[in-house]
């Protein structure tokens, strides 16, 4: 394969009546990712192509979009095994800023509403909170999360009911919870367990199988089924209920 052709979601709001898909040729080399064609895109033969990215190395999350018919990042996806017609289109369920990039706004509070920082109910030590080995062990993987939207943006119950949560803040609600400095976890069971919660879920997989850290959203909220279920059908107390 000496070239590739790309087809981009093209979308200014403000001037376009509806989207439209441009075709753009990008010559491949060994290694490319869809990323680089996309900046190839923007450097030698559109420089108004709008997309987010930062690290390039799937870390920081930015680059997160349709590629191809599933969500993925655009930095860690080979166009190798994609063939030679690569399609990429932003997130869903987000407001377009402009082609690739979308309004997170949304995303991001919430994020916020699930409290995503250590509570304390004890006063704070005077050098740091220790942590056993043990109860590091049951924060692997699930820290690894890096917020990038795909599992939100796959997500068929953020599409049809606006204020559900979603599944990325659900897994950082239960990181919080599973973690053995924190005291927050009868608040947020009470957030994730309320109106616009995990008991919206349909338990279709999609966040799980879309998550590019291999994480499990859709474990995260059968775990948090049932520590809010347990919580209703007991007096709270959290030594019963931690997991
Ligand atoms: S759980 Fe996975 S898909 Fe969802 S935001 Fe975190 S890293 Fe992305
Ligand atoms: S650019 Fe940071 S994850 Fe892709």
């Amino acid at each position: 394969m000496d070239k590739v052709i790309f087809e981009v979601f093209r979308f200014i709001p403000e001037e376009n009546k509806s989207p439209y898909f441009e075709r753009f040729e990008v010559p491949y080399t060994k290694g490319m990712t869809v990323l680089q064609g996309l900046l190839y895109i923007q450097s030698k033969l559109d420089g108004s192509l709008g997309c987010r990215f930062a690290c390039r190395a799937g870390i920081c999350g930015s680059c997160a979009m349709h590629i191809n018919g599933v969500y993925r990042l655009a930095c860690e996806t080979q166009i190798s095994l994609l063939g030679e017609i690569v399609r990429v289109r932003p997130l869903g369920h987000l407001p377009i800023i402009k082609d690739l990039v979308v309004d997170m706004t949304e995303f991001w509070n919430k994020y916020k509403q699930i409290k995503p920082y250590l509570i304390h109910s004890s006063s704070l030590p005077e050098r740091e909170f220790l942590q056993s080995v043990d109860d590091r062990e049951k924060l692997t993987k699930i820290v690894d999360c890096i917020l990038c939207g795909a599992c939100y943006a796959a997500c068929p119950v953020v599409g049809t009911h606006k204020d559900y949560i979603g599944p990325h803040a659900f897994t950082k609600a239960n990181r919080f919870i599973r973690d053995s400095r924190d005291n927050g976890t009868l608040e947020r069971l009470r957030i994730v367990g309320g109106e616009d919660g995990i008991f919206r879920c349909h338990t279709v997989f999609s966040c799980q199988e879309v998550c590019p850290k291999d994480i499990d959203p859709s474990g995260s909220i059968s775990e948090l089924k049932m520590l809010t279920t347990r919580l209703a059908f007991t007096s709270f107390d959290k030594s019963k209920i931690k997991v």
